[in-house]
Protein backbone atom coordinates (compact mmCIF):
# COMPACT_ATOMS: atom_id res chain seq x y z
CA UNK A 1 0.00 0.00 0.00
CA UNK A 2 1.60 3.40 -1.07
CA UNK A 3 1.85 5.92 1.86
CA UNK A 4 2.77 9.29 2.06
CA UNK A 5 5.91 9.78 3.92
CA UNK A 6 5.96 11.91 6.79
CA UNK A 7 9.14 13.87 7.75
CA UNK A 8 8.45 15.13 11.71
CA UNK A 9 10.78 17.23 13.23
CA UNK A 10 11.06 17.31 17.02
CA UNK A 11 12.93 20.70 19.01
CA UNK A 12 12.13 19.40 22.50
CA UNK A 13 13.15 21.86 24.78
CA UNK A 14 14.94 23.85 22.22
CA UNK A 15 14.48 26.79 20.31
CA UNK A 16 13.63 30.57 20.81
CA UNK A 17 11.59 33.15 18.44
CA UNK A 18 15.38 33.99 16.66
CA UNK A 19 14.94 30.09 15.81
CA UNK A 20 11.63 30.61 14.29
CA UNK A 21 13.76 31.82 11.28
CA UNK A 22 15.19 28.28 10.34
CA UNK A 23 11.25 27.38 9.51
CA UNK A 24 11.27 29.49 6.39
CA UNK A 25 14.05 27.12 4.89
CA UNK A 26 12.06 23.98 6.44
CA UNK A 27 8.88 25.39 4.33
CA UNK A 28 10.02 26.16 1.52
CA UNK A 29 11.42 22.82 1.31
CA UNK A 30 8.32 21.37 2.15
CA UNK A 31 6.80 23.35 -0.50
CA UNK A 32 9.43 21.84 -3.35
CA UNK A 33 8.82 18.44 -2.28
CA UNK A 34 5.02 17.92 -2.21
CA UNK A 35 4.96 14.36 -2.08
CA UNK A 36 6.05 14.02 1.39
CA UNK A 37 4.37 16.03 4.47
CA UNK A 38 6.37 17.82 6.80
CA UNK A 39 5.85 18.85 10.00
CA UNK A 40 7.52 20.22 13.31
CA UNK A 41 6.87 19.91 16.64
CA UNK A 42 8.10 23.17 18.46
CA UNK A 43 8.36 23.87 22.44
CA UNK A 44 4.85 25.21 23.25
CA UNK A 45 5.90 28.55 23.72
CA UNK A 46 6.70 28.62 19.78
CA UNK A 47 3.82 27.59 18.82
CA UNK A 48 1.84 30.81 17.66
CA UNK A 49 4.77 32.50 16.51
CA UNK A 50 5.99 29.63 14.33
CA UNK A 51 2.01 28.63 12.90
CA UNK A 52 1.76 32.33 12.10
CA UNK A 53 5.55 32.78 10.20
CA UNK A 54 5.00 29.40 8.08
CA UNK A 55 1.15 29.24 7.40
CA UNK A 56 1.68 26.36 5.26
CA UNK A 57 3.67 24.14 7.63
CA UNK A 58 2.38 21.67 9.92
CA UNK A 59 3.19 22.87 13.31
CA UNK A 60 2.80 21.00 16.17
CA UNK A 61 3.24 20.42 19.98
CA UNK A 62 5.28 17.40 22.15
CA UNK A 63 3.04 17.14 24.75
CA UNK A 64 -0.45 17.86 25.76
CA UNK A 65 -3.04 16.98 28.81
CA UNK A 66 -5.83 14.39 28.19
CA UNK A 67 -8.41 16.67 29.40
CA UNK A 68 -9.54 19.83 27.51
CA UNK A 69 -10.05 21.93 30.50
CA UNK A 70 -10.13 21.87 33.98
CA UNK A 71 -7.51 22.37 37.33
CA UNK A 72 -4.32 21.22 36.05
CA UNK A 73 -1.50 23.36 36.41
CA UNK A 74 1.06 23.60 33.92
CA UNK A 75 -1.04 21.87 31.62
CA UNK A 76 -2.21 22.58 28.09
CA UNK A 77 -5.19 20.94 26.33
CA UNK A 78 -6.01 20.07 22.72
CA UNK A 79 -8.31 23.08 22.38
CA UNK A 80 -5.49 25.31 23.67
CA UNK A 81 -3.33 23.71 21.21
CA UNK A 82 -5.42 24.50 18.21
CA UNK A 83 -6.02 27.81 19.33
CA UNK A 84 -2.13 28.65 19.00
CA UNK A 85 -2.37 27.29 15.97
CA UNK A 86 -0.79 23.62 15.98
CA UNK A 87 -2.05 20.64 13.92
CA UNK A 88 -0.96 17.69 15.63
CA UNK A 89 1.26 16.70 18.53
CA UNK A 90 3.58 14.38 19.94
CA UNK A 91 2.34 11.82 22.67
CA UNK A 92 4.40 9.40 24.14
CA UNK A 93 7.79 10.07 23.81
CA UNK A 94 10.07 8.12 25.89
CA UNK A 95 11.57 11.17 27.29
CA UNK A 96 8.00 12.06 28.91
CA UNK A 97 7.45 8.46 29.62
CA UNK A 98 10.88 7.90 31.30
CA UNK A 99 10.82 12.02 33.07
CA UNK A 100 6.97 12.26 33.81
CA UNK A 101 6.29 8.37 34.11
CA UNK A 102 4.02 8.23 31.60
CA UNK A 103 2.01 4.93 31.14
CA UNK A 104 0.61 3.86 27.97
CA UNK A 105 -2.72 4.27 29.31
CA UNK A 106 -2.28 7.88 29.68
CA UNK A 107 -0.41 7.95 26.42
CA UNK A 108 -3.60 6.63 25.26
CA UNK A 109 -5.66 8.92 26.76
CA UNK A 110 -3.33 11.75 25.26
CA UNK A 111 -4.05 10.83 21.91
CA UNK A 112 -7.68 10.32 22.32
CA UNK A 113 -7.86 14.04 23.30
CA UNK A 114 -6.07 15.39 20.40
CA UNK A 115 -8.43 13.22 17.77
CA UNK A 116 -11.30 14.25 19.91
CA UNK A 117 -10.04 18.02 19.12
CA UNK A 118 -9.69 17.48 15.61
CA UNK A 119 -5.66 17.10 15.84
CA UNK A 120 -3.27 14.64 14.29
CA UNK A 121 -1.41 12.62 16.67
CA UNK A 122 2.15 10.71 16.50
CA UNK A 123 2.65 8.19 19.21
CA UNK A 124 6.13 6.98 19.90
CA UNK A 125 7.01 3.86 21.33
CA UNK A 126 10.77 2.26 21.43
CA UNK A 127 12.97 -0.34 23.87
CA UNK A 128 15.39 0.45 26.29
CA UNK A 129 19.06 -0.95 25.33
CA UNK A 130 18.42 -3.48 28.13
CA UNK A 131 15.71 -4.56 26.48
CA UNK A 132 17.09 -4.94 23.05
CA UNK A 133 20.18 -7.13 24.46
CA UNK A 134 17.71 -9.29 26.37
CA UNK A 135 16.12 -9.99 23.28
CA UNK A 136 13.04 -8.55 24.79
CA UNK A 137 12.70 -5.27 21.84
CA UNK A 138 10.04 -6.61 19.52
CA UNK A 139 7.98 -7.99 22.96
CA UNK A 140 8.09 -4.34 24.83
CA UNK A 141 7.41 -2.14 21.60
CA UNK A 142 5.01 -4.09 20.18
CA UNK A 143 3.26 -4.49 23.81
CA UNK A 144 3.30 -0.47 24.01
CA UNK A 145 1.63 0.11 20.69
CA UNK A 146 -1.12 -2.40 22.14
CA UNK A 147 -1.32 -0.36 25.16
CA UNK A 148 -0.26 3.04 23.77
CA UNK A 149 -3.40 3.55 21.09
CA UNK A 150 -7.13 4.46 22.05
CA UNK A 151 -9.81 1.70 20.90
CA UNK A 152 -10.87 3.86 18.06
CA UNK A 153 -7.53 5.07 16.66
CA UNK A 154 -7.37 5.08 12.76
CA UNK A 155 -4.42 6.19 10.68
CA UNK A 156 -6.38 9.09 9.16
CA UNK A 157 -4.89 11.14 12.76
CA UNK A 158 -2.41 8.71 13.83
CA UNK A 159 1.02 7.93 12.80
CA UNK A 160 3.54 5.63 15.17
CA UNK A 161 7.02 6.45 15.78
CA UNK A 162 9.26 3.85 16.80
CA UNK A 163 12.23 5.24 18.38
CA UNK A 164 15.07 3.07 19.93
CA UNK A 165 15.86 4.72 23.40
CA UNK A 166 19.46 3.96 22.81
CA UNK A 167 19.56 5.59 19.37
CA UNK A 168 18.38 8.83 20.11
CA UNK A 169 20.70 11.46 20.76
CA UNK A 170 23.59 9.39 20.72
CA UNK A 171 24.52 8.78 16.69
CA UNK A 172 23.97 5.45 17.14
CA UNK A 173 21.20 3.89 14.72
CA UNK A 174 20.09 0.35 14.58
CA UNK A 175 20.89 -1.86 11.15
CA UNK A 176 18.22 -1.23 8.58
CA UNK A 177 17.44 -4.77 8.96
CA UNK A 178 16.87 -4.38 12.68
CA UNK A 179 14.54 -1.14 11.67
CA UNK A 180 12.48 -3.17 8.86
CA UNK A 181 11.91 -5.67 11.38
CA UNK A 182 10.46 -3.96 14.36
CA UNK A 183 8.46 -1.92 11.60
CA UNK A 184 7.33 -5.60 9.95
CA UNK A 185 6.44 -6.46 13.81
CA UNK A 186 4.43 -3.83 14.25
CA UNK A 187 2.56 -3.75 11.48
CA UNK A 188 1.70 -6.96 11.94
CA UNK A 189 0.66 -6.09 15.92
CA UNK A 190 -1.47 -3.26 14.39
CA UNK A 191 -2.93 -5.96 11.88
CA UNK A 192 -4.18 -8.09 14.65
CA UNK A 193 -5.55 -5.37 16.78
CA UNK A 194 -7.10 -3.56 13.34
CA UNK A 195 -7.29 -5.80 10.72
CA UNK A 196 -6.82 -3.98 6.90
CA UNK A 197 -7.24 -0.98 8.54
CA UNK A 198 -3.55 -1.79 9.68
CA UNK A 199 -2.34 -0.84 6.57
CA UNK A 200 -2.64 2.68 6.68
CA UNK A 201 -0.45 3.75 9.62
CA UNK A 202 2.48 5.72 9.36
CA UNK A 203 5.23 4.03 10.82
CA UNK A 204 8.04 6.77 11.47
CA UNK A 205 11.90 5.81 12.59
CA UNK A 206 13.54 8.36 15.10
CA UNK A 207 16.54 8.18 16.82
CA UNK A 208 19.99 9.86 15.14
CA UNK A 209 17.98 10.12 12.36
CA UNK A 210 20.77 12.52 9.85
CA UNK A 211 21.63 13.93 6.18
CA UNK A 212 23.73 10.91 5.96
CA UNK A 213 21.42 7.99 6.99
CA UNK A 214 18.10 9.31 6.29
CA UNK A 215 18.11 8.12 2.39
CA UNK A 216 18.70 4.29 3.45
CA UNK A 217 16.30 4.09 6.73
CA UNK A 218 13.61 5.83 4.68
CA UNK A 219 13.78 3.48 1.88
CA UNK A 220 13.48 0.43 4.46
CA UNK A 221 10.42 -1.05 4.10
CA UNK A 222 7.65 -0.58 6.14
CA UNK A 223 9.59 3.21 7.09
CA UNK A 224 6.79 5.76 6.37
CA UNK A 225 8.51 8.34 7.79
CA UNK A 226 11.05 10.00 10.33
CA UNK A 227 10.86 11.99 13.73
CA UNK A 228 14.16 13.67 13.87
CA UNK A 229 15.25 15.60 16.96
CA UNK A 230 18.78 17.83 16.28
CA UNK A 231 19.17 17.29 13.12
CA UNK A 232 15.49 19.48 12.99
CA UNK A 233 16.76 22.08 14.46
CA UNK A 234 18.10 23.64 11.44
CA UNK A 235 16.83 23.93 7.82
CA UNK A 236 20.51 23.17 6.87
CA UNK A 237 20.12 19.72 8.75
CA UNK A 238 16.61 18.94 7.94
CA UNK A 239 15.75 19.92 4.64
CA UNK A 240 17.95 17.23 3.01
CA UNK A 241 16.37 14.85 5.28
CA UNK A 242 13.27 15.95 3.45
CA UNK A 243 14.75 15.55 0.01
CA UNK A 244 15.36 12.49 0.90
CA UNK A 245 11.89 11.42 1.68
CA UNK A 246 10.64 12.68 -1.69
CA UNK A 247 11.34 10.28 -4.91
P1 LIG B 1 17.53 12.65 17.75
O1 LIG B 1 17.19 12.75 16.27
O2 LIG B 1 18.20 13.90 18.26
O3 LIG B 1 18.28 11.39 18.05
O4 LIG B 1 16.15 12.59 18.55
C1 LIG B 1 15.19 11.65 18.15
C2 LIG B 1 13.95 11.94 18.86
O5 LIG B 1 13.83 11.67 20.05
C3 LIG B 1 12.85 12.58 18.12
O6 LIG B 1 11.66 12.55 18.83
Amino acid sequence: MARRKLVAGNWKMNGDRAALAELDGIAAAAAVHTDVDVAVAVPATLIAGAAERVPALAIGAQDVHPADRGAYTGCLSAPMLIEAGARFAIVGHSERRADQCESDILVAAKAEALHRAGLQAIVCVGETLEQRDAGEAERVVTAQVEGSLPEDVSADWCAIAYEPIWAIGTGRTPTIDDVAAMHRAIRAKLRDLLGERADGFRLLYGGSVSPDNAAALLDAEDVDGALVGGASLTAAKFVPIIAAASR
